[in-house]
């Protein structure tokens, strides 16, 4: 960042000097005031919960134009980047900075294929959870527990534990999404398959099974493949900056991942594709599509606390680029498999015809988010809703990733520490005590 030819000067009206603070611009986007030595200077903290107007460090990785309804991954736009390469070739672009040649592709194509496996006593960890254990609590136990199988690389400070880590995680979290739904319907585990893509492996580790060979269909790795990009990196995003706090500690990678999982369950965040699967099947068990506009009266009046699931978003202000994409990919996988007359795609395409039409949603801008249709999507592939949130952390895992080594790369980097506006209870003594 550089600074700007500008500085902010804040003055108090109770006479208290004022002070001037610097303000720098990146490269895009919104210049920053730097407020570090604020505290220092006037005894005073500034107040921002929610994060809504503090930009909370520096990145080169992901940039978002709310207003505009753009997301460049280390510049370039999403909607090229969904239909150039695939899903490994973005995880290579958001931790090295560039796209991979020929070359570089080949090689971290088989990086990665060379540590799909989990050790064995993993599947132990299981056993401990009921069949009917929520994936995402499963997820939570199983990364964090990865942890414990490799000691070889759990000093973050190091660059190569860190590249180490990063090529485990990216590569183990498909093995174990797949785990945590085979032993939820009481199927063996299947071992993936290296000869095949990195998204086919997924499907087959997910749908195998041991008595039979199983085919990939190209139509739905594609799809799944974009699912993944599209998921990959948001900025600082409620669970990127889970992760960078829990790693600004120094703890390793596989603990702060494992952080950004539970952070993503929340149907505020990546919970919201398997909360808005459910909401569209209520809708559908009041009358479907004829119901859509009782259903909107019941979101517009706040007393119901009925939120309208896979729309808004903290940033985007007009249409996420995201979800443009996922209703193509929508389309997509429903006419691969001949459902283009699916009832729950339909009725979604109502819903958000309705809200785009409806004064409530578009004077607070609120649009459809990468939620909206990407439960329709996966679950036309076979992936149960309360897998969804499980197949957005295994596609979120290298932004994860890449925003940690990032931050720990950066020399001026603390451990994360915000301070607070106390409103309790002052001094007082527990009766009878001097
Ligand atoms: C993700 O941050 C990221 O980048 C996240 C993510 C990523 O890739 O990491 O993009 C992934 O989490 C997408 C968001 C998925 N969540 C949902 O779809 C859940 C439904 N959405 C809302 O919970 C909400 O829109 C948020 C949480 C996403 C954003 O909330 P904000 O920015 O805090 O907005 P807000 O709550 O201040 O809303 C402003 C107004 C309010 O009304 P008023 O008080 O002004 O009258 O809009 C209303 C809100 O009540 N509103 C909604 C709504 N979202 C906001 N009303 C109905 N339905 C909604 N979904």
């Amino acid at each position: 960042m550089k600074l700007a030819d500008n500085k902010a000067t804040l003055s108090f009206s109770n006479g208290s000097p004022s002070i001037e603070m610097p303000v720098y611009s990146g490269s895009i986007g919104p210049d920053v005031i730097d407020i570090r030595k604020l505290y220092g200077q006037t005894g005073m903290f500034t107040y921002d919960p929610g994060f809504l107007s503090t930009a909370s460090c520096q990145s080169a990785i992901t940039f978002i134009d709310g207003d505009k309804g753009e997301l460049l991954y280390r510049g370039y736009p999403i909607e090229q980047l969904a239909n150039h390469g695939d899903y490994l070739d973005t995880c290579y672009l958001l931790l090295k900075g560039d796209l991979p040649d020929a070359k570089q592709s080949t090689d971290f194509h088989k990086l990665v294929n060379n540590h799909t496996m989990v050790n064995e006593q993993m599947q132990f960890f299981l056993r401990g959870f009921r069949r009917d254990a929520h994936p995402m609590a499963v997820m939570t136990g199983l990364v964090g527990a990865l942890s414990a199988f490799y000691h070889d690389s759990t000093d973050i400070t190091n660059p190569e534990h860190r590249e180490i880590s990063a090529i485990r995680l990216i590569a183990k979290l498909p093995t174990l999404v797949a785990m945590s739904y085979k032993y939820g319907i009481g199927q063996p585990f299947m071992y993936p398959q290296n000869s095949l893509s990195y998204s086919g492996n997924f499907l087959r580790m997910m749908f195998g099974v041991p008595c039979e060979d199983y085919v990939v269909n190209p139509v739905l790795e594609r799809a799944l493949d974009r699912i993944f990009i599209l998921h990959a990196d948001h900025e600082q995003n409620a669970s990127t900056s889970t992760v960078r706090l829990c790693g600004s500690s120094g703890t390793n990678p596989f603990a702060a991942v494992a952080a950004g999982v539970a952070c993503l369950w929340g149907p505020a965040h990546g919970g919201a594709n398997e909360a808005c699967l459910k909401m569209l099947d209520d809708i559908q068990r009041m009358g479907g599509i004829s119901k859509v506009g009782e259903f909107m009266e019941q979101v517009k009046d706040k007393n119901s606390g009925v939120k309208l699931m896979g729309f808004g978003h903290r940033v985007y202000k007009n249409y996420d680029p995201r979800a443009k994409l996922m209703q193509e990919t929508c389309n997509e996988v429903l006419a691969e498999l001949g459902l283009e007359n699916d009832p729950m795609f339909k009725l979604a395409k109502q819903v958000e015809k309705i809200a785009l039409e409806d004064d409530y949603f578009v004077s607070r801008k609120l649009y459809p988010n990468v939620d909206f249709y990407s439960g329709i999507v996966q679950r036309a592939i076979g992936i149960p809703v309360n897998l969804f949130t499980g197949v957005f952390a295994l596609a979120r895992t290298v932004g994860w990733i890449a925003q940690l080594n990032e931050m720990i790369g950066d020399p001026e980097y603390k451990i994360g520490r915000p301070r607070q506006m106390f409103t309790g209870s002052p001094r007082r003594n527990v009766p009878g005590a001097k």
